[in-house]
């Protein structure tokens, strides 16, 4: 395990932001951490768990402690005619994890490849991608519970995974250290190519197949969705708002093009991507933060650019969608 004082988190977030923080902890021994934050009587609020700094906006230098689990395991845990386990450490890096799988003929998360975070991440936020999300495939969360202080197994269930969200998000917010996550994978998989877009790339590539499917996902978010190296960024910064459907057919009115996915009974999806780019913002920036000229739901760093600069721009397209469609966009990552 390794404590270290007031550390430099640029390194550590995608969006490239200069903050640091009070104290770094990263370990890969799930007991050698329970002891360290009993020991410290730590309580949720004063530890931020880091995965890959793929989901998060640091507005100011963080005041507590950033704790990183870096178990990187990756094992079968066990089988049956038709499924297997996978138990992988938190700090796996996921694409790596769905590409162990893949190259195994194990299916069921090839949708989800490229997606860059850790593996420790996917059940807080429910990844999703092209038409499937982690949470259909999650059996078991072992996590520390600071609250506690004791090591516990949660179920999937008990998740309660939802639209890029878990009760790890909601009721149970900054309590759980997650150190390992079991998959569920298929041995006969079911390839998925209903979201649009994505047959037709699979079908270029060749004879659908696992390989093909994780290829396809690929060349599309690279086509697609700016690369952190170049442009620093964490992917989606809104969620997709999900409306009542009687707003949503007043919209449709007004809109005929608007895009619509159902959300359960009463309920709609919308693209925010769509919305942000009808309301004039895809492209536009304010100095160093700018909204990407590809995928409109993906917010910038050119560079220079401050958390707080990229939070008021934020706050300009929230308001500038507000204005066109009366909806109110929720940011999807974590702003610190
Ligand atoms: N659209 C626009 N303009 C844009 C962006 C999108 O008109 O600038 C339209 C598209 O033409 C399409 C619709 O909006 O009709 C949906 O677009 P897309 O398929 O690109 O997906 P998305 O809803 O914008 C979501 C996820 C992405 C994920 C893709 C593919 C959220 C918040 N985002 O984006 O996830 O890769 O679907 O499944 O749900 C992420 O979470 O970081 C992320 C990139």
């Amino acid at each position: 395990m390794l404590v270290k004082d007031h550390v430099g988190l640029k390194e550590y977030n995608t969006f490239g932001i200069e903050a640091a923080c009070r104290q770094w902890i990263t370990g890969d021994d799930a007991d050698e951490l329970l002891e360290f934050v009993t020991a410290r009587a730590l309580k949720p609020g004063e530890v931020f768990v880091l995965g890959g700094g793929s989901n998060v906006l640091f507005t100011a230098d963080f005041p507590g402690v950033i704790l990183r689990p870096a178990m990187k395991e990756c094992a079968v845990a066990g089988e049956n005619a038709t499924e297997v386990l996978v138990r992988t450490g938190a700090g796996v890096p996921w694409d790596d994890f769905v590409r162990w799988a893949v190259e195994r003929g194990l299916g069921g998360v090839e949708n989800l490849s490229l997606i860059p975070g850790h593996v420790g991440a996917t059940p807080v936020q429910n990844i999703g991608a092209y038409g499937v999300e982690v949470g259909e495939r999650v059996a078991r969360v072992e996590a520390i519970d600071m609250l506690r202080g004791q090591k516990v197994a949660i179920d999937a269930e008990t998740c309660r995974f939802g639209y890029r969200d878990s009760i790890f998000k909601g009721e149970w917010k900054d309590r759980f250290i997650i150190t390992h996550v079991t998959y569920r994978l298929s041995k006969n998989p079911c390839l998925r190519l209903e979201y649009k877009g994505v047959r037709e790339e699979v079908e270029r590539l060749g004879e659908p197949s696992l390989a093909l499917v994780r290829q396809a996902i690929i060349r599309i978010r690279e086509h697609k969705l700016p690369d952190v190296k170049q442009l620093p960024n964490a992917g989606s910064f809104f969620k997709n708002p999900v409306v009542e459907t009687a707003l949503a057919s007043r919209l449709l009115e007004s809109f005929p093009d608007m895009p619509l996915y159902p959300a359960g009974e009463g309920r709609a999806k919308l693209a925010a991507g769509w919305l942000i780019e009808q309301a004039g913002w895809k492209g536009r920036s304010i100095g160093e933060a700018a909204v990407h000229d590809r995928q409109a739901l993906v917010l910038v760093n050119k560079g220079k650019a401050t958390g707080t600069a990229i939070l008021h721009l934020a706050n300009e397209v929230k308001k500038g969608v507000f204005m066109k469609f009366g909806v109110w966009l929720e940011p999807e990552v974590t702003i610190l």
